[in-house]
């Protein structure tokens, strides 16, 4: 008897996109159960709180029984070791992404050969779309509909909006 295969997808999701979103999906149908693993305290100035990322990753996957969110500090390979997962999940866009995604899978595996990273290709559409390229055209007033999933794009309004009342 075989155990299930749980995989971890981890990353900061500020905010979610289409393109982790279709890592996720892809995830979900290859190994029984997939975390999304929301990491603590990375960037100083975060545009959405943990807890938001959080409700926001919930309720767009809300419709799939076997992903579950989370969130996590430390070494990864430690909360691998929690959790019991067999399996890191990464999604690779570019040979840019490629260099900095070797050394991580290697290091980990140095830390802990029993967990194995998995690396996954979004759609062709999503191979441009990055967290931090979505704040920057929401900022600049582009728009980002068909990158994010509809709520995140309705958040992302909302705080734009925000910022606007609190300037004027
Ligand atoms: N569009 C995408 N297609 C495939 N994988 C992606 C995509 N965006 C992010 N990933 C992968 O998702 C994981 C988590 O990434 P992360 O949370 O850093 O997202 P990001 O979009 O790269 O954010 P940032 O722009 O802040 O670095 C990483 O393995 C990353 O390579
Ligand atoms: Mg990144």
């Amino acid at each position: 008897m075989t155990a299930d295969t749980l995989a971890i997808y981890p990353g900061s999701f500020d905010p979610l996109t289409n393109g982790h979103v279709d890592i996720i999906d892809r995830g979900s149908r290859l190994f029984d159960r997939i975390i999304v693993a929301i990491l603590l305290n990375v960037e100083k100035s975060p545009l959405f709180t943990v807890a938001e990322r959080v409700e926001i990753a919930r309720e767009v996957f809300s419709k799939y029984p076997n992903v579950e969110v989370d969130t996590f500090d430390g070494l990864l390979v430690e909360y691998a070791r929690h959790r019991r997962a067999g399996v890191i999940v990464r999604g690779l866009r570019a040979i840019s992404d490629f260099e900095y995604e070797m050394q991580m899978a290697l290091m980990n595996r140095h830390l802990n050969p029993e967990v194995e990273t998995v690396f996954m290709m979004p759609a062709e559409p999503y191979t441009y779309v990055s967290s931090r390229i979505v704040k920057e055209v929401v900022a600049l007033g582009g728009s980002v509909s068909s990158l994010v999933p509809s709520l995140v794009e309705e958040r992302l309004r909302d705080k734009k909006h925000g910022r606007a009342t609190l300037r004027a």
